[in-house]
């Protein structure tokens, strides 16, 4: 299937938006700013069109590792300063570079994320100096300083606010950062309206203007590869759900094997299941790991997290019947589900297959209320659900005889 990075990227972004939100209280864009600012210098460096490209996709992704709940339990205080601790925070660097192993760039590349807070005089996480830094780390490494230091949303060319971060980089040339670096963000800042681009109304446009587009020829496994790296990173988010997309790709695995489904439709599920619960990074954390009674409010958040995810997945071409399977997989067949309130005329095989297994693996895993539950008690619940035609009667008899033999 002919696959549109930039779809895939955007829709990516938007995703890494909504975790910036629920970690920070507001979306900063600071992902969107390094990926320009990126951009821009490796432009004006002479790097190949198809570098620059991916020079994007890696500052876009730069923190992606920080999406891990553990790297958020111990943190306190407001939006700036949880990004800068998370920011020194080792591990988002090592995970990050872990989650994008299977990402479809355009050429081979190593070590990018990992070193992205490296400095040119060595004294970065890992130590490593100079040329030794890949150029594309130095350069994220480079903008995203900027964006921690500076509120780059509000500097307006020839005030004092710019001189004050010309004059930081110019402290910091041989130190933090290379002096080739340096000279082209110095030619760059030089560009007509370059900070107006950077302010929040704006930054999302200009990206899309500056980025050259690419698609590439992908199998469905490589989808699949690439899908299964975000799912890792919706998994991530609470402790509760560390294995549920995963699982949930498992158990669909195996139904489709018994069905019988062809290759494709096979394919696109397990993709659905990578992605269904992607809405869920924009719910707060202390409403999805919430022990107690959810009240109204709350609950209606947790309600949108379908929505979320089908307006993130509907964007990217070829990814119509996924965004449909992985949308619906909260509707009930009498009407009562969410976020559309479907009924059983208006949801297709695949669509309630996925919701009776998207139940079924929540079942079996510990939630904050209520512990594991083995396969008999999972059953009893699946079948008083079907009884009350909220889920398909057929598919919940195929679930127990193919999961029956599993405690
Ligand atoms: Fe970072
Ligand atoms: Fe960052
Ligand atoms: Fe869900
Ligand atoms: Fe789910």
């Amino acid at each position: 299937m002919l696959f549109c990075l930039n779809d895939f990227l955007r829709s990516v972004a938007n995703t890494i938006d909504v975790v910036e939100t629920d970690i920070f209280g507001v979306p900063t864009n600071h992902s969107k700013r390094i990926a320009y600012i990126s951009s821009k210098i490796a432009v004006e460096l002479g790097l190949p069109i198809q570098d620059v490209f991916d020079l994007i996709s890696f500052a876009i992704l730069h923190d992606n590792g920080a999406s891990l709940k553990v790297l958020h339990d111990s943190l306190r205080g407001d939006s700036k300063e949880r990004l800068s601790l998370i920011e020194n925070m080792q591990e988002h660097c090592i995970i990050g570079e872990e989650n994008i192993k299977h990402y479809p760039f355009l050429n081979t590349h190593h070590n990018i994320i990992k070193y992205h807070h490296e400095r040119y005089d060595g004294s970065g996480f890992f130590n490593i100096a100079g040329d030794d830094i890949p150029v594309m780390s130095q350069i994220i490494n480079f903008a995203d300083t900027l964006d921690l230091n500076y509120d780059l949303r509000n500097v307006k060319k020839s005030s004092s606010f710019e001189e004050r971060i010309v004059d930081f980089i110019e402290q910091q040339r041989n130190k933090f950062f290379s002096t080739q670096i340096v000279d082209a963000f110095f030619n760059v800042i030089e560009e007509d309206n370059f900070w107006d681009k950077l302010s929040n109304q704006v930054i999302e446009a200009a990206l899309k203007e500056d980025t050259p587009s690419f698609s590439k020829d992908l199998t469905y496994e490589q989808i699949h590869n690439v899908t299964k790296t975000f799912s890792k990173i919706i998994d991530a988010k609470s402790q509760f759900t560390q294995a549920h997309s995963a699982g949930l790709a498992d158990k669909v695995e195996r139904m489709a094997a018994f069905y019988d489904i062809n290759h494709e439709d096979k394919m696109k599920l397990l993709i659905a299941a990578d992605l269904h619960d992607l809405g869920k990074l924009a719910v707060k954390n202390d409403i999805l790991d919430k022990p107690g009674n959810l009240t109204r409010e709350e609950f209606e958040e947790i309600k949108a997290h379908p929505s979320v995810t089908r307006s993130c997945l509907q964007e990217i071409k070829g990814f119509q019947d996924i965004a449909e399977w992985a949308g619906n997989h909260h509707e009930k067949l009498d009407g009562t589900g969410y976020p559309r309130g479907l009924s059983s005329n208006q949801l297709d095989f695949h669509s309630r297959l996925l919701a009776c297994l998207d139940i079924y693996q929540a079942l079996r895993e510990e939630r904050p209320y209520r512990k594991e539950m083995s396969h008999i008690e999972a059953m009893t619940i699946l079948r008083r659900m079907a009884n009350e035609n909220l889920i398909d009667a057929e598919i919940v008899k195929d679930i127990d005889n193919i999961f029956r033999e599993e405690r």
